[in-house]
């Protein structure tokens, strides 16, 4: 079975307002916000979350319920552009495990934030998980890597320290972005599976991750981001 085809865009203040943005149509696209950047433009779009989305919001302490605000609505906006539907009416439904998907559209979707970074990938085809973080130091990654990254214990620990937070975090996005794309999030085992990087690839070790995986891994500036499509 051939791979899904994946494609990655770092979001510009044109984008939202009157530049095409990629169509998933056939594959998948991958995009990247810094909300602080986008914040002049996300401010016009905050008509479109919902009640729900904005209680939701106003749950959450304050310093991440502007951000939470800002995704919803970035989000509703990109799913919009891409189905040609006003974002307003998009509705969705949350799986058993807390992922969300579209009510009466096919278009696949996950999306992960990290601080003001926030990352949306879409998927026409199959099921599509993203996870970014911002490269920054991870007490106890040994640990975490002997525990969960038993497979790719031999990427993280090779090389000088500094190269060794890169690489847990490489891994780290990979392994959430297969677990999220089956909807499984962090209940699934992250062991039932191999990372490998160069080239990016999943290797089921477990029945639940035997499907056609799909890797991309993404290092844009100080974030680094993996997406994974199971067909
Ligand atoms: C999904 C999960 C891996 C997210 O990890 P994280 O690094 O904290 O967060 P990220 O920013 O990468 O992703 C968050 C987004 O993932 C999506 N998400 C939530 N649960 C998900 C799941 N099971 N599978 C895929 N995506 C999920 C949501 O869109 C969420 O955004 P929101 O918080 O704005 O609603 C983690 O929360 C998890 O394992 N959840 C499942 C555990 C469970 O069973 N919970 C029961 C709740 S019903």
């Amino acid at each position: 079975m051939p791979k899904a085809h994946c494609s990655t865009l770092r979001l510009t203040p044109g984008h939202l307002r009157e530049e095409g943005l990629p169509s998933a149509e056939g594959g998948t696209v991958v995009l990247l916000a810094n909300l602080t950047e986008l914040a002049r433009e996300l401010a016009h779009l905050l008509e479109v979350v919902s009640t729900d989305e904005l209680l939701y919001a106003q749950s959450l302490c304050e310093s991440v319920r502007n951000q939470v605000i800002c995704s919803r609505a970035l989000l509703r906006f990109l799913l919009g552009q891409q189905l040609a539907v006003d974002a307003a009416s998009l509705r969705f439904a949350c799986g058993p495990h807390g992922k969300p998907e579209l009510i009466g559209h096919q278009l696949a979707f996950n999306t992960s934030r990290s601080d003001d970074t926030f990352a949306v990938a879409l998927a026409s085809r199959g099921q599509v998980g993203v996870d970014v973080e911002k490269f920054r130091p991870i007490s106890g990654y040994e640990e975490i890597t002997r525990g969960f990254l038993r497979n790719e214990a031999p990427i993280v620990f090779s090389g000088p320290e500094e190269r060794r937070h890169r690489s847990f975090l490489r891994i780290w996005t990979c392994k959430e972005a297969v677990v999220k794309a089956i909807g499984l999030g962090l209940t699934a085992p992250l062991n039932g599976f191999a990372v490998s990087l160069d080239p990016p690839a999943i290797t089921p070790l477990q029945p639940e991750f035997n499907r056609h995986w799909s890797l991309e891994t993404v290092i844009d500036g100080d974030v680094v981001l993996a997406a994974a499509v199971a067909l």
